[in-house]
């Protein structure tokens, strides 16, 4: 597999792969600037909560050595994007390590805590595909225990892939290990309007050679009801305490629909997307996108709305994947230690 790194340092500067690009060019943006960040989060140059956040911790490092208050710093990142708690709990392990450290030494440990945290979004991703292949193996041997087909069907929403993290992805982690451990399998893929992230899982699923099949968002129900898919893995943008979760919105009409066929739902995320400060969806904010992302840049008439998230509730969740394991929702709590 040829993979073309999300995020890679570069001297004092840092590479982005620009998703906005994709999947038609392969684009490489380096950032020198905390300005530059902010954009890059901002227009989604990258995207998906593991990704922001490691970029983010980059964008801290770059603002001090720009000379900038750790104060700005923090507040112009904060701004950037408001659903994924990994960019606030990158931001806040940023400031707490620079909080304790002498203020002619902060440059280096800004860097090195940024380098720490994209190291560790590898590691726990690896962990989640480790446990996800668990899963799958034993849906292998449901699917094959039920007749003579020997592909497991796995549907997915958005793109919690490679380029959603800083390597393996969180919802594709799973998949690309069981791939790899030779298990039959193909991946359902929802376009995700307005922004059609599904295109970035399919260009990533078949540069892995996974097998896969793109379709309209409104074709899930339709593929659950007749029994085509197995399970649902999609990521999270934010799990609450009580294990709703909070994801690109459509997660939660897949969600309803997989319960209504008594098909699994697994949300995999790493614990830095755990919010535990947060007793519900609720309370997670909620980004509300420009009206221009629908009906393909042109101008719309009448009213437009575009929230780019929603919530599922704990209920509709079969388990959370994250580096620790699986467990249901109301367990997570025994995560937060
Ligand atoms: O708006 P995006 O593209 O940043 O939203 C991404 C998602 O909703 C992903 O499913 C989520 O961040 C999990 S990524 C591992």
């Amino acid at each position: 597999m040829n993979e073309l790194r999300t995020l890679a340092e570069d001297g004092g500067a840092v590479v982005i792969l620009d998703q906005t690009r994709l999947p038609h060019e392969t684009v490489f943006v380096r950032l020198t600037t905390l300005a530059g960040v902010a954009r890059a989060i901002r227009t989604m140059q990258v995207r998906g909560a593991p990704l922001i956040g490691a970029t983010a911790a980059y964008g801290v490092a770059l603002g001090l050595a720009e000379g900038l208050p750790l104060g700005n710093i923090l507040a112009t990142l904060a701004a950037t994007r408001p659903t994924a708690v990994n960019l606030h709990w990158a931001l806040r392990r940023m400031e707490s390590v620079l909080e304790n450290s002498a203020l002619a030494a902060r440059r280096e440990v800004a860097w090195n805590e940024a380098r720490a945290i994209a190291r560790e979004d590898m590691e726990a991703n690896a962990a989640i595909g480790r446990h996800g292949l668990s899963l799958i193996a034993r849906m292998r041997k449901a699917v094959r225990a039920c007749g003579d087909i020997d592909v497991v069907n796995v549907m997915t929403h958005c793109n919690a892939g490679r380029l959603a993290t800083v390597a393996h992805g969180t919802a594709l982690a799973p998949v690309y290990a069981a791939h790899r451990a030779g298990i039959p399998l193909h991946v359902w893929v929802s376009e995700t309007r307005p922004r059609n992230q599904g295109l970035l899982t399919v260009w990533e699923l078949a540069e892995a050679g996974v097998p896969h099949t793109l379709i309209a968002d409104n074709a899930a129900g339709l593929l659950l009801m007749r029994g085509e898919v197995d399970a649902v893995i999609v990521g999270a943008d934010r799990i609450a305490a009580n294990g709703d979760v909070v994801n690109k919105v459509g997660t939660y009409l897949k969600a309803l629909a997989a319960k209504a066929h008594g098909v699994p739902f697994y949300v995999a995320a790493p614990l830095s997307t755990l919010d535990f400060s947060c007793a519900g969806g609720a309370a997670v904010p909620l980004e509300e996108r420009a009206a221009e992302e629908l009906g393909e840049g042109s101008q719309v008439a009448g009213n437009v709305a575009n929230p780019a998230f929603d919530v599922t509730p704990a209920a509709l969740v079969t388990a959370i994947i994250s580096e620790r394991g699986c467990a249901k929702p109301t367990e997570i709590a025994a995560w937060q230690s």
